[in-house]
């Protein structure tokens, strides 16, 4: 713990957009900016500090463009995917002393946290963090910001493509992000209406597939299929990005050519892409990635170091950044493999008894 009276705070965005950064950074700064504290904004994620660009003097923005900051979408300080390796820690701390900063909060996903984490271990600098993916694939909190966004704007993607077949009476697919994880494509497909659920964690026997396609189609005259974009072993020509995970595509392309060439009914494909992300955060997500801004903030004004913000069982609170890993996926408490679709309720709800009623005198039962 570092308790110097006054903090300066350097803080980043790293990895791929989510709804919500800009908020993260309006709620630490306002916090900060409370306490008497300096904070500053680095440039396009660990770039900032390993190319020391110009930084964003954050402590001068005003209330009124801290509110406004917090209603929009991307980030203002830009990202990047950029991987700090152990012989940059000597550069990471030179440029730390140059700025000044007496801590740093990172903005980003299990990559970037698990490097914030590792130089925190390694004394290179003081680190806090608050988690952030649209993909919602990270242990340590209950979810994250931008979650909720994306999710909406699958849910807006899947409505448009429910429309589409059925006003032509077709077999639409609707290709979602998410990674290697499936919450996006099965909280955006469900909400949307989609027919059909395929994530990555529960692999679905072509046989199967084909059958429950051709049945709906039979009922319907139509069928909605919502697949996450890592559904599909998808070739992608090695495309790899620059923290190495693989790029996704492909996946409802090859699930359309399959469907066509197994049931020869006419499909239609939709990748939702950037689409997800590269919007607004909606009211609820705004006011959480503030609130986690804030607390991160808070921490880091205390001089309290080694934690992420996180939401535990509803609540906002702190986690040693050492919680914090990614590859949550969909489970089958969520997820019927039988249906291909989520379950709404839990598969087991666990009760003491049947009823509240106790029906020896019709009263309630406390
Ligand atoms: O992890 C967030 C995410 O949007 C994934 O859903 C998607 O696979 C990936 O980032 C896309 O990465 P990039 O911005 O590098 O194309």
């Amino acid at each position: 713990m570092n308790t110097p009276s006054r903090q300066r705070i350097g803080t980043f965005t790293g990895g791929g957009i989510a709804p919500g950064l800009n908020a993260v950074i309006s709620g630490l700064t306002e916090t900060l900016q409370a306490g008497g504290h300096e904070v500053i904004g680095l440039r396009d994620g660990w770039k900032g500090l390993l190319e020391k660009k110009d930084a964003t003097d954050l402590t001068a923005f005003t209330r009124q463009q801290l509110q406004q900051l917090r209603l929009e979408g991307g980030t203002i300080l830009g990202s990047s995917r950029t991987k700090i390796k152990k012989e940059d820690f000597s550069r990471v701390k030179e440029v730390a002393a140059q700025y000044g900063l007496t801590g740093l909060i990172a903005i980003g996903g299990d990559d970037t946290l698990g490097q914030a984490r590792e130089l925190f271990e390694h004394d290179v600098v003081d680190c806090n963090g608050v988690p952030k993916t649209i993909d919602n694939d990270v242990y340590g909190t209950d979810v994250t910001f931008g979650f909720e966004t994306a999710a909406n704007a699958a849910a807006q993607g899947v409505r448009g493509m429910r429309m589409e077949a059925q006003s032509m009476g077709r077999v639409s697919i609707v290709e979602i992000m998410g990674r290697d994880a499936g919450h996006l494509t099965l909280h955006g497909g469900t909400a949307g209406g989609a027919d059909i659920i395929l994530i990555p964690e529960f692999p679905i026997p072509e046989d199967q597939l084909m059958a429950v396609i051709r049945e709906k189609f039979s009922q319907q005259g139509h069928v909605v299929i919502a697949i996450s974009e890592a559904y599909e072993k998808a070739e992608n020509n090695g495309k790899v990005d620059a923290f190495g995970h693989a790029k996704k595509e492909g996946a409802a392309a090859k699930l359309a050519a399959r469907v066509q060439a197994l049931t020869k009914l006419g499909t239609q494909e939709q990748v939702l892409g950037y689409g997800v992300r590269n919007v607004a955060p909606v009211a609820s997500d705004a006011l959480f990635a503030a609130q986690l801004g804030a607390y991160a903030g808070a921490l880091s004004a205390q001089g309290a170091f080694g934690y992420i913000a996180a939401k535990r069982d509803g609540v906002i609170t702190h986690v040693p950044l050492t919680e914090i890993r990614g590859g949550r996926m969909v489970s089958e408490e969520l997820y019927d493999p039988d249906t291909l679709s989520m379950r709404l309720a839990p598969k087991n709800i666990l009760i003491q008894s049947t009823s509240i009623r106790d029906r020896a005198n019709g009263a309630l039962v406390e």
